[in-house]
């Protein structure tokens, strides 16, 4: 399904009944890094998938795309929809990045947070000089270039051994992403503000779910974020890394199901 908002045309899916799930994919991918949460948990939620502006089959608009800028394009498709009710919203890695952006304009909004793989502190210095890099990679060599770097990096060693089905098809979706969604998410999360101070003005439910084997955010990060907000729940995936909800997607759905549970009753 495909909307019109302010600036930009944004593809959705919107799958199940129930309290509405919104769930926000990661860099660089799209959300089809949601499809074992899309066919698991539409029985027990609403699940509303976006792809991103410039991802997947998203408008790809020129400029940075600030984690606020990407939030009030997910709060702008809730209102589309017409949904009256907060709802629970998770997000992985960049998408955790976007969900800080939602609760801190949107707090009425949210009924819960998912937190995946992500991490709620900035971007130190030597990791902005990366995102230009990066940015300049993709300008040369096209999304096949940033994927080829991101692929070693995104998933578990077990994944890489027992999974190539799986290897294959998150190349693809890196693959999909368009230059300009690459840059423009680059040059957001490099000047994303710090949402460390927020953890501990959390008063929703939270749960913080993170893989093993991550390599690209290591776990004790989510320990710690875990430590910071009063009441969450903290899941370690094994045998996943960073993409655990694609490498571990029953133990993923089996944890969502118990927190969406808990938050509505
Ligand atoms: C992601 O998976 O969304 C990105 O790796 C996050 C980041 O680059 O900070």
């Amino acid at each position: 399904m495909k909307v019109r908002l302010k600036d930009c045309t944004i593809e959705y899916q919107d799958r199940g009944e129930g309290a509405p799930l919104l769930l926000i994919h990661g860099y660089p991918l799209s959300r089809k890094q949601w499809d074992p949460q899309i066919d698991g948990l539409s029985g027990a939620a609403r699940v509303i998938a976006p792809d991103l502006r410039g991802f997947g089959g998203s408008e790809a608009v020129a400029g940075d795309y600030t984690m606020e800028m990407l939030a009030d394009d997910c709060h702008a498709l809730l209102e589309g929809l017409d949904i009256l009710q907060p709802v629970v919203v998770g997000g992985l890695s960049m998408g955790g990045y976007v969900t800080f952006a939602f609760y801190r304009k949107y707090p009425e909004w949210v009924a819960g947070l998912i937190l995946a793989a992500t991490r709620p502190g900035p971007d130190a210095d030597p990791a902005k000089a990366k995102r230009d890099e990066a940015a300049a990679l993709a300008q040369k060599g096209g999304s096949a270039a940033i994927a080829e770097s991101m692929l070693p990096k995104m998933l578990s060693p077990k994944t890489y051994q027992n999974n190539p089905g799986l290897v294959g098809r998150v190349r693809e979706i890196m693959e999909s992403a368009s230059v300009e969604g690459i840059r423009g998410a680059l040059m957001g999360m490099k000047n994303r503000p710090d949402s460390t101070p927020l953890l501990e003005e959390i008063q929703k439910p939270v749960l913080v779910l993170h893989g093993a084997d991550d390599q690209l955010i290591p776990p004790q990060e989510a320990e710690a974020t875990h430590a910071k907000i009063k009441g969450s729940r903290l899941q370690i995936l094994p045998d996943s890394g960073h993409l655990l909800c694609l490498e571990q997607p029953h133990l993923f759905n089996q944890a969502v199901r118990e927190f969406l549970s808990t938050v509505e009753s």
